[in-house]
């Protein structure tokens, strides 16, 4: 790994920033966290004061602005994830963008020409796969640990408890399938390597248009099943398991894992658990390090910015199936 450092700015004073991402650039081995930008220039202050970044900025343009500043992390609102990536590829900012990366694929496919266009790295937050758990178990399939893969479940819910938040809101791009359950799908689609043909979908939607459940399936070519259900309003679940025809895993504390040791339990065709054990490790921290890997390096991202649009093809035919009643969507 290259000496030299990467120079990232941040576009907001968002809570994940806070909690997670930040804290992980300014760990990383490869880059430094310069600045912070908020539309309120007392918060980016305060919040740069108390995170110890150097530089704060009262507008988003001001910190593109800043020619030190190599890469961006952009953990607005996902309405706004479009804008300002694009504004940051113009600027010729690499970008790390959260998940999903937009409202649709089509927003997606805008980014990613945009940051083609620029010659900059793009990104989709996506945590969870930069974890040594996921890598093993995508290995193990890969090596035909499970045989052929008949069918995958996922959940991710939790109990949303503050009334103001941006998952609320239909305009920002809020919902259940929109915030966790589009990890569901990413897990499927990534442990399946391949895409889907067809969903269907069932949902409880808010006044307002915000899905606040949602249970679907995604019918693979070969007639491998992934079916999955996402919730804002129940306790806290995350789980995969990925079933084949000569046994299967379940992987609990899926997304989020930590940095303490991480359990697989694989079971063999009798049902026989053996339970495998990871290193933990700050998946924050390997996404960062790896991303500015691609840059100073030049080594090609471990996910490209085609591979988001099609996680939001698969969400938006989704969607569309829930508000139809669960009629089957070509995806
Ligand atoms: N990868 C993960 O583990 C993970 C976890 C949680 C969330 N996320 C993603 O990260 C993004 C942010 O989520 P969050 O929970 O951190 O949200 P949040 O705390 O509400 O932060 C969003 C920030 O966007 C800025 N903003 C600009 N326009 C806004 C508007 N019209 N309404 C509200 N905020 C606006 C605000 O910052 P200023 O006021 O400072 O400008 C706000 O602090 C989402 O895309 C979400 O899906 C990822």
């Amino acid at each position: 790994m290259s000496e030299k450092k990467l120079g990232w700015g941040v576009l907001s004073t968002s809570n994940i920033g806070r909690i997670a991402v930040n804290p992980a650039i300014q760990a990383s081995s490869n880059g430094e966290l310069l600045a912070v930008a908020s539309r309120d220039e007392d918060k980016a202050q305060a919040f740069a004061a108390d995170l110890k970044i150097p530089t704060s900025y009262g507008s988003y343009e001001a910190l593109l602005d800043d020619e030190r500043i190599q890469a961006v992390y952009n953990p607005l609102p996902n309405s706004l994830h479009k804008e300002w990536t694009i504004k940051a590829a113009e600027r010729g900012k690499h970008i790390l963008c959260e998940k999903p990366l937009a409202l649709n694929a089509a927003e997606c496919r805008e980014m990613e020409a945009a940051a083609a266009s620029n010659g900059v790295k793009l990104l989709e937050a996506f945590m969870y796969r930069f974890h040594p758990r996921t890598e093993k178990v995508l290995e193990m399939i890969r090596g035909g640990a499970l045989g052929e893969l008949r069918q995958i479940r996922s959940t991710f819910t939790f109990p949303l408890d503050r009334p103001k938040d941006i998952r609320w809101d239909a305009g920002l791009g809020g919902g259940a399938l929109m915030d966790v359950g589009c990890y569901c799908v990413n897990v499927s689609r990534t442990m399946a390597g391949r895409e889907p043909v067809e969903v269907m979908a069932m949902a409880n939607f808010l006044e307002g248009g915000v899905d606040k459940q949602m249970a679907g399936t995604l019918r693979f070519e070969d007639g491998m099943l992934a079916h999955f259900d996402c919730s804002l309003t129940m306790e806290r679940s995350e789980v995969y398991h990925i079933q084949g025809n000569d046994g299967h895993v379940r992987v609990q504390n899926a997304y989020l894992p930590g940095i303490e040791q991480a359990v697989i339990e694989q079971f063999d065709v009798e049902n026989e658990l053996t339970t495998l054990f990871v290193d933990g490790a700050d998946e924050y921290r390997l996404m960062v390090e790896h991303f500015a890997d691609s840059v100073l390096n030049g080594s090609p991202l471990r996910y490209s910015a085609d591979e988001a649009a099609l996680n939001m093809k698969v969400i938006e035919a989704l969607y569309k199936s829930a508000r139809t009643e669960g009629e089957i969507v070509e995806v």
